[in-house]
Order: structure tokens, then C-alpha cells, then sequence
């Protein structure tokens, strides 16, 4: 996992210096992000030497003459992004009340706002901060949200006290950790092959025809099934996109050409997405060298496509099948019958003309059409955060699929 370690002011702040190391260890990649108290306890160079990364520190560079290790005023939301996991350790009294209350002060507190990650919190402090009834409130907040609580020890504390307080032991802290990891693996096992981007279909050796799609929704399907512990198959029309990590890349420039290399994969595969704005027709007659210019009208006759998604999944046995509508109008309408048409068990269909959807946007709009029936609308989200809805509405329909299956060979 992509793991931000927040570490917060407090003695037990170079306990965390071990911790970086463990996490490596068990092959996670560690971006630190410190508070300024915490810089009071340790350096940012020591946590720097250890993850091999630059610390992050503020939330605006140079703002107090500090580092000025900022890429760009929005760097929170870049690494809420690519984090996987926000563990904070030690925390204190301090950023348990700001994560309860949603204040966003500094780097630590804004990325808690700005990311969906799952949440650790290791709480230090002393005992009559801990047992303080502010402080035990805003950990009841932060449970009931979901954020793991990896519960201090008991002991003597740097402030002489004893009793509860004490950052837990490194192995409780990774033992949450660990726990967060399986959760997250739970497409171990399956092979999803995902389709994206435009495909092409040439007219000459220079001139093609071709659609708007940036291919970012397919991508965010692959990156997100390659992270939940899936062999992903990314089968690509030309992007400008980079290939997520840990994902198979084929690269095709048609409908014809992906057809083939879907063809070739869908034998393996246990969950397919259909994400590319495949071109429904292609020149008739493609010219072997350059189409002059006249003063003549041009005609370009078309003929059909194959249907990608339709031909392969007419067989698709047990496999979950996942297909894309882009519609203008009549969306639900359209969406359904699409299900039928193309025997899939999804329709992710989303309104092209509505705000904030739609090609080469980091947004979108959509609503999940499943064959059981369910409608999933999604309010406007990131497509990153729409491609792992899409990917959990599958297991869900897998699950279904599977109890039917296991209800009909009972009743034979
Ligand atoms: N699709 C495909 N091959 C095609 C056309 C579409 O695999 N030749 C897939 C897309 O990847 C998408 C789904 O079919 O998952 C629906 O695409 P869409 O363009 O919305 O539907 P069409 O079948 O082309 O219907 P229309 O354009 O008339 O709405």
C-alpha cells in the first residue's frame, strides 16, 4: 500500500522512525508528513533519510520559512490521491480534536479532510489528556467514522504519570495495519480485464476518426482492481495516460484490433469492464496513401463496427460483465436496455451533458444499472472514487450471482 504516515508532536514521535522502516519492510511505500510540533521532537531529515521520500511539512511553502517542499498549493489533494492508508502515529489530544471537528489547519488535518482512505490513529499522550472526557468524545467521533483507534498502552509516561497514554506497541500498530491491507485485497484471486480510451479508424495513412475520450475512467477501473490484488489486463486505445502500476498494458489503435486482444483475454478472465468509447463505424474503404484535396464534396462511406463488448459476452459463462453508456437523454431507459442487449450485469451510465461528467474530466456523474434490478446513482465524484464503487457493485453482483447458482443446484 501507499501508506502517509502523519506524525504528530509528541515524545513518541521517534518511535515512528522504526516505524517507517517496518513498513517498508512489509513492502509498503511511506510518505511522512509531520506537524510543526512534531518537528520540536525530531527532524524531518531523519524521516526523509529513512522513506527515501521528501517530507512534507506544510501546507503552504515557505510559509514560515520552513522547507519549501510544496509542488503546488493543491499537494494535499495529490496525495490523498495516492494514499492508500492515513496512519497517524503518534497522534495527539490536538489532531484527534481537529479530525473530529473537520478543521484543516495544517497539511495533516487537510489531507485527513481530502482523502477517502481508510483511517489508523495511534493515539500518545499524557493520561489525563487521554482520559479527558473532550478528548474521549472526539475518539467516539472518529469510531464511529470508521477511523481505527490502535488504543495507547499503560505505563510510565515521559511526563513522569503513569497509567494509560503510551504510543502501543509497534507490533499493534502493524498488526491495524495488516488488517487494513487484507481488507483492501479483495479482488485477490480474479482477472480483470478492462477496456479504454478512443479507438481510431484510419480513413489514410494520416487522417483517422476518432472520439473524445481521454480514457481516464478505464484506467481509474485497472488502477483500482491492480491495487484490490487483481491481475488486471488494461486493453488500451491511444491515450495520453501513463500505465497504473502493477497493470497489463495492450495497446490497439482500433475496434477491430481491440476486439482480437479482448478476444485473447477474456478466455482468462473473471470480471471484464468495458470502459472504451469504441468507434461505432469505420471507413468503408480505407485509402492505402494520402486522400488529395479537390475542389470536389467528399464522401466517406462507413460500414459497422463489431460490437466488443456484445461478441464476447454472449458467451461469458460466470464471468461478471461490466458495460458503459454514455447517453444523451433517456438515460435510465437507455441504460436497461442496454443490460439485456448486451447481456452484461452492469451498465455504469452516466449523462454526458451533465455538469461536471463526461470526457476529460477527473468527474463524473453516474448511475450503476445492475440485471437484479438496483439502481446505484453516485453523486459527483472523482473517477478514481467511481472506479472502486464500480469495482464493489461487482463483488456484490458476484455474490448474487453466486447464491442463485447455489439456490438452482439445490432445487435440481
Ligand atoms: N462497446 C463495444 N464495442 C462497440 C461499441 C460499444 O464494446 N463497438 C461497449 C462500450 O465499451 C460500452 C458499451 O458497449 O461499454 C456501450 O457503449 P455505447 O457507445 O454507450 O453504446 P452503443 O452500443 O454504441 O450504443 P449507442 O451509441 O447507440 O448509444
Amino acid at each position: 500500500m501507499r501508506i502517509t504516515l502523519g506524525v504528530t508532536g509528541g515524545v513518541a514521535a521517534y518511535k515512528s522512525a522504526e516505524l517507517v522502516r517496518r513498513l517498508q519492510t512489509e513492502g509498503h511505500t511511506v510518505q511522512v508528513v509531520m506537524t510543526r510540533a512534531a518537528r520540536e521532537f525530531i527532524t524531518s531529515l531523519t524521516f526523509a533519510a529513512l522513506s527515501g521520500q521528501k517530507v512534507i511539512t506544510d501546507l503552504f511553502a515557505n510559509s514560515d520559512g520552513g522547507d519549501a517542499n510544496l509542488d503546488s498549493a493543491i499537494e494535499h489533494i495529490a496525495v490523498a490521491q495516492r494514499t492508500d492508508l492515513l496512519l497517524v502515529a503518534p497522534a495527539t489530544a490536538d489532531i484527534l480534536a481537529k479530525f473530529a471537528r473537520g478543521l484543516a489547519d495544517d497539511f495533516l488535518s487537510t489531507l485527513y479532510l481530502a482523502s477517502t482512505a481508510p483511517v489508523i490513529v495511534a493515539p500518545a499522550m499524557n493520561v489525563n489528556m487521554w482520559q479527558h472526557a473532550a478528548t474521549q468524545e472526539n475518539l467516539a467521533t472518529l469510531r464511529k467514522r470508521g477511523v481505527r483507534i490502535v488504543e495507547p498502552g499503560e505505563g510510565y509516561l515521559a511526563c513522569g504519570m503513569t497509567g494509560p497514554g503510551r504510543l502501543a506497541e509497534q507490533e499493534e500498530i502493524l498488526k491495524a495495519v495488516r488488517e487494513v491491507a487484507q481488507a483492501q485485497q479483495d479482488f485477490a484471486g480474479e482477472t480483470v480485464l478492462v477496456t479504454a480510451g478512443p479507438t481510431c479508424e484510419d480513413l489514410d495513412p494520416v487522417r483517422f476518426i476518432t472520439n473524445r475520450s481521454s480514457g481516464k475512467m478505464g484506467y481509474a477501473v485497472a488502477e483500482a482492481a491492480a491495487r484490490r490484488g487483481a491481475k488486471t489486463i488494461l486493453i488500451s486505445g491511444p491515450t495520453a495516460l501513463e500505465t497504473p502500476e502493477g497493470v497489463e498494458r495492450v495497446d490497439v489503435r482500433t475496434a477491430q484490433e481491440m476486439l482480437q486482444a479482448v478476444k485473447s483475454g477474456f478466455a482468462a478472465a473473471t470480471i471484464a469492464v468495458f470502459a472504451a468509447a469504441v468507434a461505432d463505424y469505420r471507413p468503408a474503404e480505407p485509402a492505402t496513401s494520402k486522400i488529395k484535396r479537390t475542389k470536389d464534396e467528399l464522401t466517406i462511406r462507413l460500414k459497422p463496427n463489431p460490437d466488443i463488448l456484445s461478441t464476447v459476452a454472449r458467451e461469458k459463462g460466470d464471468r461478471v460483465v461490466v458495460g458503459f453508456a454514455a447517453e444523451t437523454d433517456h438515460m435510465a431507459e437507455n441504460a436497461r436496455k442496454k443490460l439485456e442487449s448486451k447481456n452484461a450485469d452492469l451498465i455504469v451510465a452516466n449523462d454526458v451533458t451533465a455538469e461536471g461528467a463526461g470526457f476529460d474530466m477527473e468527474t463524473n456523474v453516474v448511475t450503476i444499472f445492475s440485471r437484479d434490478g438496483r439502481d446505484l446513482p453516485l453523486p459527483r465524484q472523482r473517477k478514481t472514487e467511481v472506479a472502486q464503487r464500480i469495482l464493489d457493485e461487482v463483488l456484490r453482483v458476484r455474490g448474487v450471482l453466486r447464491s442463485k447458482r447455489a439456490t438452482h443446484r439445490a432445487g435440481d
